[in-house]
C-alpha cells in the first residue's frame, strides 16, 4: 500500500505536486493525467530522486522520505524510467545482477537473476550485451530489474510507449502476473487509457499537481471532470 499525505513539490515558482494526498491499495494501480501533470515527478518522489518541501510518503508502514534511493531499493522499491536505463556494455544478466547485488546476498544472486530472466523470457539472450538489444528487449530488462530480489512496490513510467501493439500486449500480460508471482504492488503510468482500463483495478488522475480523481478505474474513467480535463471530451 502506498500512502501519500499532503505532498508538495516545488521547482522554482512552480508546484508540479500541490498538497496531494492519496492511498493506493490495488495490486496494479494506474496513474494518468495530461503531459506535465506531475506523474513522473511523483515517481521521482517515491523513488527518492526528488525531495518534496512538504508531506510524507510511505510504503506499507515504512516512511520513505528519510531513506536514500538505495535504502528504498533495499526496502523493496523498484522503478523503470521513461528512457530505459540499460548499461550498454554489460550483458543482459549483468544488468540484472547489478541490481541483485544490492538486494540479495551473493549466495542467492544467481538464482534471483535466473528467476527474473525466466519471468521476462530473456534467458536465451542472457549473455548478449545491452547495446545489441531492441526497444522491447530493453523494456524487458527493466522489468527484470524491477522483479529481482524481494520487491514490494514497482513503479513503471510508460513502459509500453513506442512498442508495437503485440509487444505492448505481451508486456501487459507480464505486468499483470507480478502481484501474484512476486507479491509486489505495481503503480503504472501510461497514456493509453485502454491499457489502464484493462490492467488497473484502481486509478489515480493527476491534473497539474492536484488529485482530479482516485478510485475504481471504471468510475474514474467515467467521471465527468476526468473526461473533460484528460480525455478531451465535451
Ligand atoms: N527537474 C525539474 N526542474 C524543474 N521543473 C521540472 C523538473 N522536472 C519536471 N518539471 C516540471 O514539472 C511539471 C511536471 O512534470 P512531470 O512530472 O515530468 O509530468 P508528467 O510525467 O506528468 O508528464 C512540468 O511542468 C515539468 O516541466
Ligand atoms: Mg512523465
Amino acid at each position: 500500500m502506498i500512502r501519500i499525505d499532503n505532498l508538495v513539490v516545488q521547482f522554482g515558482g512552480a508546484r508540479p505536486i500541490n498538497e496531494l494526498s492519496a492511498v493506493l491499495t490495488a495490486p496494479v494501480a494506474g496513474l494518468i493525467g495530461p503531459n506535465g501533470a506531475g506523474k513522473t515527478t511523483l515517481l521521482n518522489v517515491l523513488s527518492g530522486f526528488v525531495r518534496p518541501i512538504q508531506g510524507t510518503v510511505s510504503l506499507g508502514d515504512q516512511a520513505l522520505l528519510p531513506m536514500t534511493p538505495l535504502q528504498r531499493v533495499r526496502a523493496g522499491l523498484r522503478r523503470s524510467f521513461q528512457t530505459e536505463q540499460v548499461v550498454e556494455d554489460l550483458t543482459v544478466a549483468g544488468n540484472i545482477a547489478a541490481i541483485a547485488d544490492h538486494v540479495v546476498g551473493p549466495r542467492h544472486r544467481p538464482g534471483a537473476v535466473d528467476e527474473a530472466l525466466a519471468f521476462v523470457g530473456l534467458a536465451t539472450v542472457a549473455d548478449r550485451l545491452g547495446h545489441s538489444l531492441n526497444l522491447y528487449q530493453r523494456r524487458l530488462v527493466e522489468l527484470a530489474k524491477c522483479v529481482v530480489g524481494k520487491s514490494k512496490l514497482i513503479l513503471l513510467d510508460e513502459p509500453a510507449a513506442g512498442l508495437t501493439e503485440e509487444e505492448g500486449k505481451m508486456l501487459r500480460e507480464l505486468v499483470l502476473r507480478i502481484p501474484m508471482e512476486f507479491g509486489a504492488q505495481v503503480l503504472i503510468i501510461d497514456h493509453d487509457v485502454e491499457l489502464i482500463r484493462s490492467m488497473c483495478s484502481e486509478t489515480m488522475v493527476l491534473d497539474y499537481g492536484e488529485l482530479l480523481a482516485l478510485g475504481p478505474t471504471h468510475s474514474v474513467l467515467a467521471d465527468l471532470n476526468v473526461r473533460r480535463a484528460y480525455l478531451g471530451e465535451f
